[in-house]
């Protein structure tokens, strides 16, 4: 790939690029137009150095769509704004978010698309990075036996599963929400198969025995996991954005810097489509 209005440097050659050149508060023309090419082929965009208020975050994000209010400010009365999710580690948090690989709101009908996280604030003592893993890559390692089974299988993604984690218990009457996708699915702009199942989210796959599909998805988690060779690592630093094609990647927060603070806002991106399944 050829860009004239941006740098691009890959982190490794299957997923991650840092993006130089690009402010993202004034990303227009050619110069978003290449960001859209890098971020199809590198699936997370790091940009370093810049300096956004929230509604010029807002005004990125919904340069790739409009943007997602997080269930648990509409069905848990969560404050604060709507379109903001609060990263906000600090001395006093028992559970950090995003300790787990997951891909984000994967219970919602239609996933979200995207995510930007903008982080202003890193531990002093290093740690707090990001990591991520290609779901590209994941179903593709896979043994063709494998891959064959999980075509045409569907699972179930649970809201209050990812909740379970936090501490939170559904209160009588309250809703939240869950959804069943394919396991592989078709994604929506390169049409290649995705493996879509995260241990966050995806409580059980329908067609299988519940032994059956505990012993599945389990061997799924692993591989993605233990697989570094579809990695990457995301080190912070203030004024860092980063951008993942939610439908394509896991990610993961490390929580290594406990009792220092963390602090940042993310805007998430309505996917279009609901997740079809992907028929070779
Ligand atoms: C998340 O969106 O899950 C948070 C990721 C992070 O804090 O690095």
């Amino acid at each position: 790939m050829h860009y004239q209005h941006i740098r691009v440097q890959p982190l490794t050659p299957k997923i991650g690029a840092e993006v130089q050149g690009a402010d993202l508060a004034q990303l227009s023309g050619e110069a978003l137009s290449e960001v859209r090419q890098a971020f199809a082929r590198h699936l997370v965009l790091v940009f370093r150095d810049q300096s956004l208020t929230r509604d010029q975050q807002k005004a990125f994000g919904r340069l790739f769509g409009e943007l997602q209010t997080h269930p648990a400010k509409t069905h848990l009365g969560m404050p604060g704004d709507p379109e903001i999710f609060d990263v906000r580690i600090t001395e006093n948090t028992r559970v950090a978010n995003g300790e787990s690989w997951h891909t984000d709101l994967s219970c919602e009908p239609i996933p979200p698309k995207a995510s930007a996280l903008y982080i202003t604030q890193t531990p002093p003592s290093g740690g707090g990075d990001t990591l991520f893993a290609s779901m590209l890559e994941a179903y593709a390692t896979l043994s063709p036996a494998i891959q064959q089974m999980l075509l045409g299988l569907t699972a179930y993604h649970s809201g209050w599963q990812d909740l379970r984690a936090y501490g939170v218990e559904p209160k009588p009457g309250q809703s939240y929400p869950c959804a069943t996708h394919p396991v592989v699915i078709r994604h929506p702009d390169s049409g290649k198969p995705v493996l879509f199942v995260n241990e966050a989210f995806t409580e059980k796959i329908h067609e299988l025995a519940p032994r059956e599909s505990r012993a599945i998805l389990d061997m799924l988690y692993r591989h993605i996991e233990t697989n570094t060779r579809f990695h990457c690592r995301v080190r912070w630093r203030p004024h860092t954005l980063v951008m993942w094609d939610n439908r394509a990647v896991h990610h993961h927060a490390v929580w290594d810097y406990f009792p220092e603070r963390r602090t940042g806002e993310r805007v998430t991106v309505r996917g279009d489509v609901p997740p079809a399944a992907y028929r070779p």
